[in-house]
């Protein structure tokens, strides 16, 4: 499965976990492999910290740019689809889940390939995490219509819905009742992970 989001910063790492943590919980094996990593940030490490799944990166680079631009940089080969695809072939959990860096369509190897690109060539279904705010009804439409254009089947998770939510947030979660939802709380990266993985299951519709 593909964890995949609107824009970069909305919570795929917070997500990923959740959703890993959830499927374990439910007996699953889980592996989390983050795509590609830049700048100082070690989303694979935290996934692995709050869920207890392992997890690992196939390529880091040091600028928090865009993988393709971030590999450019530092003269450090770019991720190729195909080193990708195999990777995630390669695991031997029951569920897999691929995070990916930035939103859908950012770029994050060789050729300027994107996540959308790794979910047809394995054939998965993916997770769009989205921000609850004003704006996200459009950008969470725009990722799913890519998404279908591929036939890529989706599924929707807010990565962070906050503790007052507000007319805005409301009104999105209604506009957004005919996709398969989940909602993950604020602060929830911030549990012990004993209590992240006891509530996991509860903030999605696994
Ligand atoms: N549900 C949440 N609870 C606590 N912090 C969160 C939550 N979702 C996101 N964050 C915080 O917001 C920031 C971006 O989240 P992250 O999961 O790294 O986003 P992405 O992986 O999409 O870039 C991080 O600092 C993270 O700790
Ligand atoms: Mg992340």
């Amino acid at each position: 499965m593909l964890v995949t989001g609107t824009d970069t910063g909305v919570g795929k790492t917070i997500a990923t976990a959740a959703i890993a943590a959830g499927l374990m919980a439910a007996g699953a094996t889980v592996e989390v492999v983050k795509i590609a990593q830049t700048g100082d940030d070690d989303d694979a490490a935290t996934a692995a910290r709050l869920s207890g799944a392992p997890a690992r990166c196939l390529a880091s680079y040091p600028d928090p740019l865009a993988p393709s631009a971030a590999a450019r940089r530092s003269g450090l080969p770019a991720l190729k689809l195909a080193e990708a695809a195999d990777a995630a072939r390669a695991a031997t959990a029951d569920a897999v889940l691929l995070e990916g860096a930035g939103g859908l369509l950012a770029p994050l190897g060789e050729g300027g390939w994107h996540a959308g690109d790794l979910a047809v060539e394995l054939g998965c279904p993916a997770v769009v995490v989205a921000r609850a705010g004003l704006g996200t009804l459009n950008h969470t439409a725009l990722t799913l219509e890519a998404l279908a254009r591929r036939e890529v089947a989706a599924a929707v998770v807010i990565g962070a819905w906050p503790r007052r939510p507000g007319p805005a947030e409301t009104e999105n979660l209604r506009d957004l009742e005919g996709e398969r939802l989940g909602r993950i709380p604020a602060g929830a990266g911030d549990l012990d992970p004993e209590a992240f993985r006891m509530s996991a299951k509860d903030w999605l519709d696994l």
